[in-house]
């Protein structure tokens, strides 16, 4: 089969096409054949292996032990382990596992769900890594409530576009933060409120939220805390400033440490891939509630590209490969 295949670590030049085995099917593993895989920055995170904190966390100290891209899929079950029950031959899935830049992908069945009807597989794959991160952001760290004000920041990217809408879903009042040209297309989505980020700067103004989501990672701690009411929820999911040892997750210690000495709830956390959170995401895209927002589409010999353009760090939603 094709796939995308990297032996050391990189910029986007050390990927390659190439003809490998077709993997085998575990006992709780789906084998699928993909349709599209999504792209995302953890991609770009296991091919350079930076920040060096991955590689310490068994990724592979001077080569990416598992040399296959890709962590997001959907496509059509092929074969399943003998200890798989909820799936069938010929299902339409969409979900996590290593290795999605792929004709074919063993996944654990429990990291996969029931592609939501109404999606392609293009729209499907577009999913999975960043509406889970987005749900669980506000719905298990940010304990988001009906009427509460929620700050998105880094709204027009992979995971805001889905915040933007599953904010919205819980009832909660929206505001969004991105560059001028995403303005529009952030209202689009249901932002009550939209804020510039090169016109104006949130942390100079008045209003002060109860719960915040930054996936941007440029601002310091202080200035977070700033917009929070006394008693507000941060919850810092991403960015990639930072130096080549930890990336941004210094920011993130820095905020874990200080919580527990202040009122306001300072948290970050890393996604669970999760099928019963997939099932969730599905039934909220079924409704109409969330629908993924496609900046560009590539074919698989083009995940390079992908990748390059996602390091620019102002796609518009997400990016996928056709496979
Ligand atoms: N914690 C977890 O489990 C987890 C899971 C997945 C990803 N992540 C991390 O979360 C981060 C975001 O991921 P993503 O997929 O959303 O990335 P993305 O698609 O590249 O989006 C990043 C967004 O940041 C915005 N941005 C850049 N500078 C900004 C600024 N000064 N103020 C406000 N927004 C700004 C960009 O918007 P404009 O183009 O409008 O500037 C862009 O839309 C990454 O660091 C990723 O590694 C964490």
């Amino acid at each position: 089969m094709k796939a995308i295949v990297q032996d050391t670590y990189g910029t986007a030049d050390v990927l390659e096409l190439r003809e490998i085995e077709r993997p085998e099917v575990g006992d709780d593993e789906v084998l699928v054949r993909v349709h599209a895989a999504g792209v995302d920055p953890g991609v770009w995170h296991l091919m350079t292996g930076l920040p060096y904190l991955i590689r310490i966390a068994g990724y592979g100290f001077r080569a990416p032990k598992f040399p296959v891209r890709g962590n997001d899929l959907a496509g059509r079950v092929e074969a399943i382990g003998k200890d798989v029950t909820q799936f069938q031959v010929g299902d339409e899935v969409y979900g996590t596992s290593d290795g999605t830049f792929a004709e074919y992908v063993s996944a654990k069945a429990s990291k996969v769900a029931l592609k939501p009807a109404n999606l392609s597989f293009e729209q499907a794959a577009a999913v999975p890594t960043s509406a889970l991160t987005a749900l669980q952001g506000l719905r298990d760290h940010g304990e988001a409530q009906p009427g509460q004000r929620v700050l998105i920041i880094g709204a027009s990217g992979g995971i805001g576009t889905f915040a933007v809408q599953l904010g919205k879903a819980f009832g909660a009042e929206v505001t969004g933060v991105c560059s001028t040209s995403k303005v529009d297309m952030v209202r689009s989505l249901g932002a009550d409120r939209v804020i510039d980020y090169v016109r104006n700067d949130f942390t100079h103004m008045t209003q002060r939220y109860d719960l915040i989501l930054d996936m941007a990672g440029n601002r310091p701690l202080s200035m977070l805390r700033r917009a929070l009411t006394p008693e507000g929820t941060l919850v810092i999911i991403g960015g990639e400033e930072g130096g080549p040892w930890l990336g941004g997750t210094d920011r993130q210690i820095r905020a874990l440490l200080l919580s527990p000495f202040v009122r306001q709830r300072l948290r970050t956390f890393v996604a669970k891939e999760s099928g019963e959170d997939l099932l969730v995401l599905k039934e909220l895209i079924e409704s109409g509630k969330v629908t993924p927002v496609i900046d560009r589409t590539y074919e698989l010999s083009e995940a390079a590209d992908a990748i390059r353009y996602l390091d620019e760090g102002h796609a518009r939603g997400k990016l996928v490969l056709t496979v």
